[in-house]
């Protein structure tokens, strides 16, 4: 059975953890991954605010009783609001993504609760690693949503190399099968988070048509844009960027997104008009490489079991043919 020290860690069967995607890794997708073995997260957001976040934890809680924990866009402003309800209801763990952790960490270890820091490069995970975080999730630039440039396959072995002796890490950026479980499990990774791979998960919380729009995807149909982010005035830090399925309107934009802002209202009402018309042309989809791995929607516990037995029959097969 594949287990690493993170299992225990965590208090976890495998180490398998669906990304905290903001409002649709809902309580019910984080409670069916912790039941399933793996270790659910669900997705704090700003625009529900911390009353979502409450409710989600306690839909989390209603359905399972093994741990989850609860991630945020922590460069955000409304993130202390949000932290605050995460510490209230002492979650096991809290992720904060695109945010220098240290601050958060004191409050969360007072409160038993574990950090995780999610780092697109080694400078960034010696620094969470720095301020006490427990894991550290080395995202390569293969990733859904918003990461960074660095690939997964040479990000995670020198992340592993830097902080590994002292801090589990965990892969991200591309997993999105039991190959990826076996091959991040053999370049040091302790566990991996997946993001793109849970999109098309039944407890998924968002649009139908964008889980279809993912399972119709090859791994050459995403790309990098600020679109997205201009439109809903979001504010990353200017090394990140969002990963999306490729569409006309990334296209028709590409150059000229500053000319966004002065139109956001025109640009966000199309975003209504398109969401509601499933009009993937238009709409935003996050999604990473990984989209090339995924052709169906799968209940979230099936996706789990599913890649754990397909990495252990990698792990136990490959070797042998390699090695003779
Ligand atoms: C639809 C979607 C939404 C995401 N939203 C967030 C988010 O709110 N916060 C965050 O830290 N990461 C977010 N991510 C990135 C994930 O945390 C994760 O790094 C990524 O999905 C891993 O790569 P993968 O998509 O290849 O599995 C999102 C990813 C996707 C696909």
């Amino acid at each position: 059975m594949i287990h690493t020290p993170l299992c225990d860690l965590l208090g976890v069967q495998y180490p398998i953890l669906n990304a905290s995607m903001s409002e649709t890794a809902t309580g019910r997708l984080a409670a069916a991954v912790s039941n399933a073995g793996g270790f659910g997260m669900i997705g704090g957001t700003s625009s529900g605010g911390a009353e979502w976040v409450r409710e989600q934890i306690r839909i989390a809680r209603s359905l399972t009783d093994r741990p989850f924990g609860v991630g945020f866009i922590s460069c955000f402003p409304e993130i202390d609001e949000l932290v605050e309800v995460a510490l209230d209801e002492r979650v096991h763990a809290i992720n904060h993504s695109f945010a220098d952790p240290a601050r958060f960490v004191p409050a969360a270890h007072d409160a038993g609760i574990k950090v995780f820091a999610m780092v697109q490069t080694v400078a960034l995970a010696e620094q969470a690693v720095a301020s006490g975080v427990d894991v550290v999730i080395a995202q390569g630039g293969e990733a859904g949503g918003h990461g960074g440039h660095l690939g997964t396959f040479a990000l995670l072995p020198s992340v592993v190399d830097a902080v590994g002796a002292r801090t589990p890490v965990i892969a991200a950026g591309g997993i999105g099968d039991g190959r990826g479980l076996a091959a991040a499990l053999l370049l040091g990774a302790q566990g991996v988070w997946m993001g793109t791979r849970f999109v098309a998960s039944e407890e998924w919380g968002g649009e139908r048509f964008k889980q279809q729009a993912v399972a119709d995807s090859t791994a050459d149909d995403t790309t990098t844009t600020t679109v997205y982010d201009e439109i809903w005035a979001e504010h990353f830090p200017p090394e990140i960027s969002h990963r999306v399925l490729k569409n006309d309107l990334v296209e028709r934009m590409r150059g000229k997104e500053s000319e966004i802002a002065a139109k956001r209202n025109e640009f966000q009402a199309e975003q209504a008009v398109a969401t509601k018309g499933e009009n993937r042309r238009i709409a935003g989809i996050s999604a990473g490489l990984a989209a090339g791995l995924v052709d169906s929607t799968l209940p979230a516990g099936e996706i789990v079991r599913q890649i754990i037995a397909e990495a252990e029959m990698v792990l136990r097969n490959r070797p042998a043919e390699l090695l003779g």
